[in-house]
């Protein structure tokens, strides 16, 4: 695998691979990789889990971690991404795991560098290392996609998390369901209120407001946001007994999800994040094989 773009570019047998090798990550722990590689993390816009996950996992995996703060970096000079990579590929980075506020920024640099390439997130296009990890804590859970009922709710327009995982759910054999508030649905078909056969699903995956992609113009309070659309605990009252919360997170405590849902027996919450730096591994170690 030469880069990790967008979930679309991956097939079902790709993501089947990834999943198996992140399991055997998961049970039989780090293996260090043959050879000597350099990779970066470039964050232009701020991340806890993708970025700190990623760097465990480079680390598990032996590679040499070089640091970098898009906010001490030449950016603030006007330096373009491409020239910015160009740099990385000139004193001998292998691979960039790179988080950029621009849908797609990777179209500019495939063909043009010799870096691995892989999407910490864009913007409000993919974020498919978190699909990944999303997919992994599902057949941890399940065994299996197909059959299983999914309901997705929060703010799907900005998500790139809701694009990356309808993308995948549905092609391994899931359905999916969108809640939002109407005027966040983006280019999906979704309904706008909750329902008994949507809280009897199998996964209940809420998705952050993203206060920061709203100029500011929030049509709700967090109160009202919470009551018609989150996660409240009358509402996982309802929910079946063998079924899973999940939140890609940071979350809003009190909005999409009540705070006392947030460890609760169902939330698989932290699970994910753990599992982040399996399928993180997994990843890097496909890239970097590819490259000998
Ligand atoms: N889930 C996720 O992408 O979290 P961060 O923004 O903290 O990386």
């Amino acid at each position: 695998m030469e880069h990790f773009l967008s979930t679309k570019k991956l097939s079902t047998e790709e993501i089947f691979s990834l999943l198996d090798r992140a399991e055997n990550f998961s049970k039989y722990g780090s293996r260090e990789l043959p050879g000597k590689y350099i990779v970066s993390n470039l964050f232009f816009e701020p991340s806890t889990r993708t970025k700190m996950s990623f760097e465990v996992a480079e680390r598990k995996l032996g590679l040499d971690v070089i640091p970098f703060e898009s906010g001490f970096s030449s950016a603030l000079k006007g330096e373009t991404l491409y020239d910015t990579v160009k740099t990385f590929e000139a004193i001998g980075v292998d691979a960039l795991v790179i988080r950029h506020s621009d849908e797609g920024y990777y179209e500019e640099l495939i063909g043009r560098t010799s870096v691995s390439i892989i999407n910490g997130g864009d913007g409000s296009g993919q974020h498919p290392t978190q699909s990944l990890l999303d997919l992994f804590t599902i057949r941890e859970e399940f065994g299996t996609f197909e059959g299983l009922n999914i309901v997705i709710a929060g703010d799907i327009a900005h998500s790139r998390v809701a694009k990356s995982n309808a993308d995948t759910l549905t092609r391994l054999g899931a359905h999916v369901t969108f809640l939002c508030p109407k005027e966040w649905k983006g280019n999906f078909e979704a309904v706008h209120e909750w329902n008994v056969e949507m809280l009897q699903s199998d996964v209940v995956m809420l998705l952050r407001v993203q206060h920061e992609r709203h100029d500011g113009k929030l049509t709700f309070t967090k109160e009202a946001y919470h009551d018609q659309y989150g996660l409240t605990v009358e509402r996982a009252k309802k929910m079946k007994e063998n079924a899973i919360i999940m939140h890609p997170a940071p979350f809003n405590r009190g909005v999409e999800i009540d705070e006392d849902l947030i460890e609760c027996r169902k939330s698989r919450i932290f699970n994910q994040m753990e599992n982040g730096v399996y399928v993180r591994m997994a990843i890097l170690e496909a890239i970097l094989n590819g490259r000998n």
